[in-house]
């Protein structure tokens, strides 16, 4: 990197560095964060993973959406992207009940104020997308808020757009995904807004760092899904009694490469692009 570069900012997974006034570089590392816990041991590649599969969902709802995405570097695991001004909440779209959504549904029979109808199951599939704001917390967990509380946050007609938008994202990569045997469960989107105050996709996008993506064939509501994501260090981590709080425990060999492979293969679903491939060539998302 050139010595003009600025580190201006680490998150759980990324690293952000200044170019010029514009423009970031976004540089996902191989952390893995669980229960919002940074753990001490790395997952080989995952950082590849996000970006590649990132790149790949920017290059495909760009007629949807605009996004922040410039270019990708060869090293896989960076963006160079446009510098936005973020909005302060999380956009979620959720297709299935399952995680903060079940809860909420089993506790007040709504999720973040979209009255839901009666008897639903764990992981049932919602009569149709919704959006599910959540506050984006500095330190420790997101909290679901209403889309009164957001368009306090963003304003009505902001929040307006951004619902539509989530929804129309959500709405092709499901379809794109659900053909290539994933389920797109829910997923978080960050929006930021460029110098002529237009709406744009930055952060992340479709990855199973921000997704919640189920096998298909072994769809089954009634209970949690397996899932492509962290489920797998998160079920090690409920075995040790660990409280949740930093530090959190090293995770053993075969977790960490079962996690890699996890990461791996929905990236193939998803791109039907060997990994292999992108490592030699990331630009071959783009196309
Ligand atoms: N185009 C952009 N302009 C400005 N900031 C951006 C842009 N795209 C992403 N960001 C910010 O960069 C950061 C990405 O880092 P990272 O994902 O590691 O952080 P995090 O969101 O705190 O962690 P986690 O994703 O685990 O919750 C986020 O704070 C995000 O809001
Ligand atoms: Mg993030």
């Amino acid at each position: 990197m050139s010595e003009t570069t600025t580190h201006v900012g680490s998150g759980k997974v990324r690293e952000l560095y200044a170019l010029d006034d514009d423009r970031l570089l976004l540089m996902a590392s191989d952390r893995i964060s669980t229960f919002d816990v940074v753990l001490p041991t790395e997952i080989p590649d995952k950082g590849r993973v996000l970006t590649g599969l990132s790149a790949f969902w920017f290059a495909r709802t760009r007629d949807l959406v605009e996004n922040h995405l410039l270019e990708i570097r060869p090293d896989g695991r960076s963006l160079e992207c446009r510098r936005l001004e973020m909005l302060p909440i999380e956009c979620v779209v959720r297709g299935y009940l399952a995680g903060s959504g079940w809860k909420d549904y089993r506790a007040s029979g709504e999720v973040c104020g979209h009255p839901l109808p009666e008897g639903l199951s764990e992981s049932d599939r919602l009569p149709e997308p919704i959006f599910t704001p959540a506050t984006k917390a500095a330190t420790g967990h997101d909290e679901n808020i209403t889309r009164e509380q957001a368009a306090e946050l963003v304003g009505a007609d902001r929040l307006r757009e951004v619902e539509a938008t989530s929804l129309t994202l959500y709405g092709f990569a499901a379809a794109y995904a659900a053909e290539r045997g994933i389920l797109i469960a829910d997923t978080k989107f960050e929006l930021g807004i460029d110098r002529t105050g237009r709406l744009v996709l930055a952060d992340e996008a479709f990855t199973p760092d921000s997704s919640r993506f189920w096998p298909a064939d072994q769809y089954e509501p009634g209970r949690p899904q397996p899932s492509y994501d962290k489920q797998f260090v998160r079920d090690y981590c409920e075995t040790l009694g660990w409280d949740k709080t930093d530090p959190g425990p090293e995770l053993p060999e075969e977790v960490v490469a079962g996690t890699r492979a996890r990461y791996v293969e929905a990236f193939e679903l998803l791109a039907e692009i060997p990994f292999d491939r992108y490592l030699d060539d990331p630009e071959v998302v783009l196309r």
